[in-house]
């Protein structure tokens, strides 16, 4: 069974209050996305390996850590790119390979529409990054490619989650590591997460349409 890590910080706890209100603007909306992911990312970046490195300070010479691995972020497009920034604010050396998978309206099945990720020369580290993480059809999709390419440490980090969403990855890749602000009630007729904060996509890139 996949570990699931829900932050229980009180700033997180402020910060998703104000991501869910229905007055945000996207402004706003996409610098809370991008406070909340900072403190995702430090969780989820715990364990990454280190290796020794000689430092010269303008004292003396010392023994200093540097991370070791090759790491790569995983945005699933659309709002993954909002989570992009903070991820690299943290890790300014990894690789940003892009996903694009969208969620058909009718089925709420994934669909594939942009991947380059190349045949071979898989990263050691891998986090997919997507604010919502629902039924877990867009994120389960993400998670095969990775696993396809070869990827030997994948970890997924969403914003806000159903628990639907966790249960349908934890039985289908019991391995990967769980990363969420929050774990709300459940997903409503439309497979929508509720209370939820509406569609993360449309309000980083403020495309809400009112009809
Ligand atoms: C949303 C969200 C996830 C997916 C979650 O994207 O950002 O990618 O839906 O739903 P799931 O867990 O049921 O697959 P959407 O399809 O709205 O695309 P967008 O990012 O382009 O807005």
């Amino acid at each position: 069974m996949s570990q699931v890590t829900e932050l229980s910080h009180p700033v997180v706890q402020h910060h998703l209050a104000a991501l869910r209100d229905v007055k945000t603007t996207s402004v706003e909306f996409r610098n809370l996305i991008n406070r909340l992911t900072l403190l995702l990312a430090c969780e989820a970046t715990r364990d990454l390996q280190l290796q020794e490195a000689t430092v010269q300070t303008p004292l003396t010479s010392m023994t200093a850590a540097r991370l070791s691995q090759r790491i790569g972020l995983v945005p699933i497009l659309r709002a993954g790119i909002g989570m992009v920034d903070s991820c690299l604010q943290l890790i300014p050396s990894a690789e940003v390979w892009h996903l694009g998978l969208y969620r058909d309206e009718e089925t709420a099945q994934p669909v594939r529409y942009y991947n380059k990720i190349p045949g071979d020369a898989p990263v050691e580290v891998a986090f997919v990054v997507d604010p919502m993480l629902a039924t877990g059809g867009s994120a389960a999709a993400a998670l095969e490619t990775l696993a396809a390419w070869g990827v030997p440490d994948i970890r997924l980090l969403s914003i806000i989650a159903a628990p639907e969403g966790i249960e349908q990855l934890q039985s289908q890749f019991p391995e990967v590591p769980i990363y969420v602000c929050v774990v709300d009630e459940c997903l409503n007729e439309q497979k929508f997460i509720v209370p939820g904060l509406g569609d993360a996509g449309d309000r980083i890139f403020n495309t809400q349409r009112s009809d």
